[in-house]
């Protein structure tokens, strides 16, 4: 990116952010991460920033506190009834919380699991979508010290049963159903199903009313009805170590197997909320709206524990942003004068492309801020995000982390740094990060490598600051972590995402790797090989699958078996665009399969050169496939 293509943020925007000095950034590591003390409310402060400068890394060492207690008792003072929530079903209806409210709610749910036998440490899983109840629920187990274990409600049952079983959960919060798309969705019974696939007893299950359908078997309680018997009770915040685990969560790994990721109470508390306030740029008095769910990292992260722990009133919706009308999105922003909108390139894509999903209609005045994550956001997106969606008034921050870094490591300060469309910027204060090749050399700018990060952070997982070996991010003797994506970094630091290196996508907001996927179709019997890959389309990744299947197989009741393999393994939602059967994959001499090729198939792009491949005839055969199926 030439340095003249760069945007300064705009003047008005300057002059109210939240951090607009630099200085305050130019000390170490350390020092930046100190103002963990500025953000928390400690009941205890902590000794040391950072144990050690090596593995395992404990942050705030010393310190004691309570996420519930930072995102509730300590609000209630100054601004009890300033809202929390602001929440939109796919119907219409609306429900807001005061701080009083959600405060009220939470102590009376936690009395509620501690009365069945909920103890401090003990793992509790919750299967929601997005309804007030999820977050109460969260901040109900951080009040226990009880960790969460959020499945995303989206997920089938037997990933719901993978996950239990692997975080040995004795205790379930559900909900009857939901609506998504016009949908009515049945969670429960998808959560029974679950119970009965369990290696371990499940002592109790609390469920949700959402659509009025509530049938409660043995040791199945109603939330409304525990809420009723508890109402005003009140529960001390059990007092955390900061080490202490706030919640697990599971995502894609290299392997295949879902990887679980945790994360402590007091590093990454500190962490979402510094970089709330320094990148997301919101204070106790806006309204903010991550569009996010809840079941992955980013609605951990910026739509309950950062914006709550800052006091912000954060909005939030059931079902998809473009449902039942295209201009969801823009009406939500209008209705509730939003002032931050944080969301990905793919939502903002599809909005970008069609006519009836245009924000011209909306007033979007209020909006000072705009974000986006999850994907490299190309410059001609970026610029209808900041010119259609933002006026020109708002900086757009392009945020890149991930599940494992659980708050934001890349991105530009919105008051200070000038925007580059389709770089996210540099690592923020106190984050080093570089490009480095295979061996973990450090690359000169402007050569394409893997992205490093080469110092601790408070919000890392905690597998990632407990062990050497975790996942790649050891070289040599160097400490240094490998995130798995592609970069390039510009002179001036600034870091532009390339794609994973692991073949990942992105399916409904939940992270998948093509292996995970292709695991599950081999599994079937009569399935010889596949390959799965992601083709970008608006709002998600159509998923495409080359199947090879064994000699004598009857291929349409195979399609059946696969289809119905991949929906237990991934629920419901998760879909194929397109199955391919094929008598081979193309493949390299070496025998790995060629999926960038497959996806130039599909995607009616040049592939060059063939020659590379040890069964060139293939490509010709899956071309006529590719004509006869779309
Ligand atoms: C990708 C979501 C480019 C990246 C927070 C990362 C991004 C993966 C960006 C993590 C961005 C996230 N630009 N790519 N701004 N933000 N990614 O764990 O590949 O669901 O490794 O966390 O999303 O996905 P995850």
């Amino acid at each position: 990116m030439e340095a003249d293509d760069s945007v300064e943020p705009p003047v008005s925007f300057r002059e109210q952010a939240n951090r607009v000095n630099r200085d305050l950034w130019s000390q170490g590591v350390d020092e930046q991460w100190d103002r963990a003390t500025e953000v928390l409310d400690w009941y205890q402060p902590y000794e040391s920033v950072r144990a050690s400068d090596h593995p395992p890394f404990d942050w705030y060492t010393g310190g004691r506190l309570n996420a519930s207690h930072e995102c509730l008792d300590r609000h209630l003072d100054a601004r009890k009834n300033r809202l929390a929530i602001r929440w939109e079903g796919e119907l219409g209806e609306t429900r807001s919380y005061t701080y009083l409210d959600l405060y009220r709610e939470v102590n009376a749910i936690a009395a509620a699991l501690r009365d069945l036998g909920v103890e401090t440490d003990d793992v509790v899983t919750l299967y929601m979508p997005v309804l007030p109840e999820l977050v109460a629920s969260m901040l109900a187990c951080a009040r226990l010290g009880a960790p969460h274990n959020v499945v995303f409600a989206g997920l089938s049952a037997d990933a719901l049963a993978a996950r239990m079983d692997r975080a040995d959960s004795a205790c379930l919060i559900t909900c009857d159903g939901y609506y998504r798309r016009g949908d009515a969705i049945n969670q429960k019974r998808r959560a029974d199903n679950a119970r009965m696939a369990l290696n371990h007893e499940i002592h109790d299950t609390v469920v949700v009313e959402r659509l009025g359908e509530l049938s409660l078997g043995e040791n199945q309680h109603s939330y409304g009805s525990l809420l009723t018997e508890y109402a005003g009770t009140t529960v001390d915040p059990v007092v955390r170590r900061s080490n202490d685990v706030l919640f697990q969560l599971y995502t894609s790994g290299t392997t295949g197997e879902p990887k679980r990721v945790t994360h402590t109470t007091g590093g990454y508390l500190s962490h979402v909320a510094v970089t709330a306030q320094d990148v997301l740029d919101i204070t106790s008095e806006d309204t903010y709206w991550c569009t996010a769910d809840i079941g992955w990292i980013t609605g951990h992260s910026y739509v309950v524990y950062g914006p709550l722990a800052l006091g912000t009133t954060a909005v939030m919706y059931e079902g998809t942003p473009d449902h039942p009308d295209p201009d969801r999105i823009w009406s939500i922003v209008e209705r509730n004068a939003v002032d931050v909108l944080y969301t990905t390139p793919t939502a903002i894509r599809s909005f970008m492309k069609r006519a009836a999903a245009s924000p011209d209609a909306h007033d979007l005045s209020s909006l000072r801020l705009l974000g986006t994550v999850g994907k490299p956001i190309d410059p001609s997106t970026w610029e209808w995000y900041y010119t259609h969606v933002g006026n020109e008034e708002c900086p757009v921050v392009d945020t890149w982390w991930q599940t494992e870094t659980g708050g934001i490591l890349v991105s530009t300060l919105p008051g200070i740094d000038a925007m580059k469309p389709g770089s996210a910027g540099p690592p923020l204060p106190g984050v080093e990060a570089a490009v480095v090749n295979d061996e973990g050399q450090e690359l000169p700018p402007g050569e394409r490598g893997l992205l490093a990060i080469r110092t601790p952070w408070p919000g890392m997982a905690r597998e990632l600051a407990a062990a050497i070996e975790w996942g790649r991010n050891a070289v040599g003797d160097e400490w240094l972590y490998l995130p798995g994506d592609e970069a390039v970094m510009d002179e001036d630091g600034y870091i532009t995402l390339l794609g994973r290196v692991d073949d990942g996508l992105t399916v409904d907001g939940q992270r998948i790797g093509t292996t995970e996927i292709e695991r599950v179709i081999v599994s079937v019997d009569g399935v010889a090989e596949a390959a799965v890959i992601g083709i970008d389309r608006p709002l998600t990744t159509a998923v495409h699958a080359y199947v090879s299947p064994t000699l004598r197989t009857d291929v349409e009741s195979l399609r059946d078996v696969v289809c119905a393999a991949v929906e237990n393994a991934f629920g419901p939602e998760f879909t194929f665009d397109q199955i391919v059967f094929t008598p081979d994959l193309p493949k390299t001499r070496s025998g790995k399969i060629m999926r960038r090729l497959l996806v130039s198939i599909a995607t009616d792009q040049e592939y060059g050169d063939t020659s590379a491949l040890r069964n060139p005839e293939i490509v010709g055969e899956l071309e006529r496939h590719d004509d006869s199926e779309t």
